[in-house]
């Protein structure tokens, strides 16, 4: 089987075409004052806000027990809200649940199809689900199944895939009613490294052909490659909301770590940069993003100091992602226990 989800000679995704651009953006999602008590008291969301245009790429990040999957519950109606408003194309979810639902399509953190079913047969009900016609909906089926690097095990029951093939099926499913935005939670967690890039071209791919994109992921890199936007969420609280940009921009320091050509004995003297001797052969290093590392190499230069490599303590989102939850981060164990019954907005 090809190791590659995406190929030069794929036919065309079968996704809806986006609308013309009209003066002002559409939205794709827009969730107002959205709470979410869960049965026991836990308050899982407590007034969240946020909003993705149409054709945007939108990264919705936060730690263990946020209340990200809450969220797209609730958008996906598999989860009651307790408050709270949510449009899908303008649509309410209250008032026209079915036609809100057609738009979109959802790759679910859990594993829900079928064990019994094959995948050609859990991506083709979904389509009839949805009321295509029997041709178009076999025609998407193949599309979406070889997009995600499913088609030659199309008659193998979903049980005998692996795990990162059924985190595959998912956005397969997904995408096979020609949703206009898909919204997938943890869409590539227990995908191997070289699908995992894959799938990154797929979604690009996918978003370029106009569709939204709301993503939830623990990868920051990924976070990071693919979403223009995040949103980070934390004890069911909106913490961030920015474009990827203005958020890596926040940082003020990078940390380098540097592998040495020559041992050193002690920790080098360089002013004005804090530094570590990890071991003889390797000096972290934290800089200035304002002084860039132009001054660095100079002061290691004259102290004959040679680097054979650098690269950056961690992903750059995070970071920054660290710091921000920084003190108000709690164990992810702690719940969040309603007192009084919830007091949403208005
Ligand atoms: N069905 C449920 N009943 C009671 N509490 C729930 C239920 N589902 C989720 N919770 C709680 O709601 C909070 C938010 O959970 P949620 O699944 O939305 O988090 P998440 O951000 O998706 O986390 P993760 O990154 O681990 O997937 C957690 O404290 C969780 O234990
Ligand atoms: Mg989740």
């Amino acid at each position: 089987m090809s190791r590659s989800v995406v190929c030069a000679s794929d036919p065309s995704l079968p996704l809806s075409s986006p609308h013309a651009a009209a003066n002002a953006p559409t939205k794709a999602l827009e969730i107002n004052g959205l709470y979410k008590v869960y049965s026991g008291g836990l308050k899982a969301l407590q007034g969240i806000n946020m909003e993705v245009l149409d054709g945007g790429f939108r990264a919705l990040l936060g730690p263990n027990g946020a209340g990200k999957s809450t969220t797209i519950g609730i958008m996906t109606s598999l989860v009651r809200k307790s408050a709270g408003r949510v449009r899908i194309y303008g649509i309410d979810i209250d008032h026209e649940h079915s036609r809100a639902k057609s738009l979109i399509g959802v790759a679910p953190q859990e594993i829900n199809f079928s064990q019994f079913e094959t995948s050609w047969e859990i991506v083709g009900n979904q389509a009839g689900f949805y009321g295509l016609p029997r041709d178009r909906a076999r025609r998407n089926a193949e599309r979406c199944l070889r997009a995600v690097g499913l088609w030659e095990r199309r008659r193998v029951r979903s049980r005998k895939l692996s795990g990162g093939m059924k985190r595959r099926l998912l956005i397969a499913r997904a995408m096979v009613h020609e949703p206009r935005m898909l919204i997938l939670d943890e869409p590539t967690a227990g995908v191997d490294v070289e699908l995992r890039r894959s799938l990154w071209e797929l979604l690009r791919r996918v978003n370029a052909q106009g569709i939204t994109i709301l993503l939830t992921t623990h990868n920051l890199e990924e976070a990071e490659n693919l979403c223009s936007h995040a949103t980070i969420i934390d004890q069911g609280r909106i913490i961030e909301d920015t474009s990827m940009k203005q958020l890596l921009a926040r940082r003020q320091m990078e940390i380098f770590i540097l592998d040495l050509q020559h041992p050193l004995e002690h920790p080098p003297r360089l002013p004005d940069f804090q530094s570590e001797l990890l071991d003889p052969h390797t000096l972290r290093v934290s800089v200035k993003r304002s002084r860039g590392v132009n001054p660095l190499f100079e002061v290691l230069s004259e102290r004959g100091i040679r680097v054979s490599s650098m690269r950056n303590q961690a992903n750059r989102l995070e970071e920054l992602f660290l710091s921000l939850l920084g003190g108000n981060h709690q164990h992810a164990d702690v719940p969040q226990h309603a007192g009084a019954p919830p007091t949403p907005a208005a």
